[in-house]
């Protein structure tokens, strides 16, 4: 964990109220894995005084060229060029709802931020896996990414089934690895299948060595409901309220097998079986 001020290198709105925000932060890259977050100190002074927690959507490890799988957004301007970030750099993805979240969008390149990560345990992919099943329920594809691009660098087959409203919630293919197979659902049936992501599981069970999810709490729940085989591992990232995000002041408890966890220091990677939901 280090407590850095980062470069904002490019925030851009790719969908309505959503930003992609390039950050310069090889301290953080260093020691950073998917699944983890950073806690970010979104405005000025002590408004708002809570960090944020938002996830690592891409995580630059290697030098990218302008491939597949790399978009220009906003007329080509040379810093909103995204993809896979360079190295030292990281992607977050983020939705624009309340007072921290609003003060971020307004960050812009050269704006200094101070962050704390990374934070958390991060997804953790078993030594037999070759196919992962990512299933992400709105925003909950912030984290998916990077897991998907660190399963292609290590030359595994990733399908992310993706979920959201409407088409307006659906991240631009364009904007993930180019090997990943993507396929949306929306519960409007404005884009892709109609209906929500989770009904689309048990379809690829039998394919899929782990399952990785996130997304909001009801589609955690829906998971669970699908009763899916004890043998297929099943990470899931929680998204819960947060205060200090380093484990101090237990405000961010949920119940597991083991009892309360903390989701900012024990998670926000949990394995679903554990978790206790309904
Ligand atoms: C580990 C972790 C990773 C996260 N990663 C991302 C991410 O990559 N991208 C992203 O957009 N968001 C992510 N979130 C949620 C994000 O932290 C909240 O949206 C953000 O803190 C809201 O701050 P705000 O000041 O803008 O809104 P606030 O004024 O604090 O709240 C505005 C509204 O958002 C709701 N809200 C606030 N925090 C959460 C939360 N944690 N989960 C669900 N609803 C919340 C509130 O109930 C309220 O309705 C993550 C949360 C956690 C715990
Ligand atoms: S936010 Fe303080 S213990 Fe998790």
């Amino acid at each position: 964990m280090r407590h850095v001020t980062v470069e904002v290198l490019a925030n851009v709105e790719i969908m309505p109220g959503v930003f992609l925000l390039r950050l310069d932060a090889p301290e953080i890259v260093e020691h950073a894995r998917s699944g983890q977050f950073l806690h970010v100190h979104s405005g000025w002074a002590l408004d708002p005084l809570l960090r944020r927690p938002l996830s690592l959507h891409r995580i630059g490890r290697e030098r990218s060229a302008r491939v597949a799988g790399t978009s220009e957004i906003g007329g080509g301007q040379p810093s909103l060029v995204f993809g896979r970030p360079n190295p030292g750099e990281i992607e977050i993805l983020f939705a624009r709802v309340g007072r921290g979240t609003t003060l971020l969008a307004q960050s812009m390149p050269g704006d200094a931020l101070s962050v704390i990560g990374p934070l958390g345990n991060g997804f953790s992919i078993e030594p037999k896996t070759r196919n992962l099943l990512l299933v992400a329920g709105g925003l909950g594809i912030a984290p998916l990414v990077a897991l998907a691009d660190e399963a292609i660098r290590r030359e595994m087959t990733v399908t992310l089934l993706a979920g959201a409203r409407s088409k307006d919630g659906i991240l631009p293919a364009g904007l993930l690895p180019p090997e990943v197979e993507y396929v949306v659902c929306t519960d409007d049936g404005s884009q892709g299948r109609h209906g929500v992501v989770t009904q689309l599981v048990p379809e690829l069970l039998d394919w899929a060595d782990q399952v990785f999810a996130c997304g909001p709490r009801a589609m955690i729940e829906a998971l669970a409901c699908l009763r899916l085989p004890t043998s297929k591992t099943v990470q899931v990232s929680l998204e819960e309220r947060m205060a200090c995000g380093v484990g101090a002041c237990l405000g961010c408890v949920t119940p597991t097998r083991k009892g309360l966890q903390r989701v900012c220091r024990d998670g926000p990677v949990f394995n679903l079986k554990e978790l206790q939901l309904l």
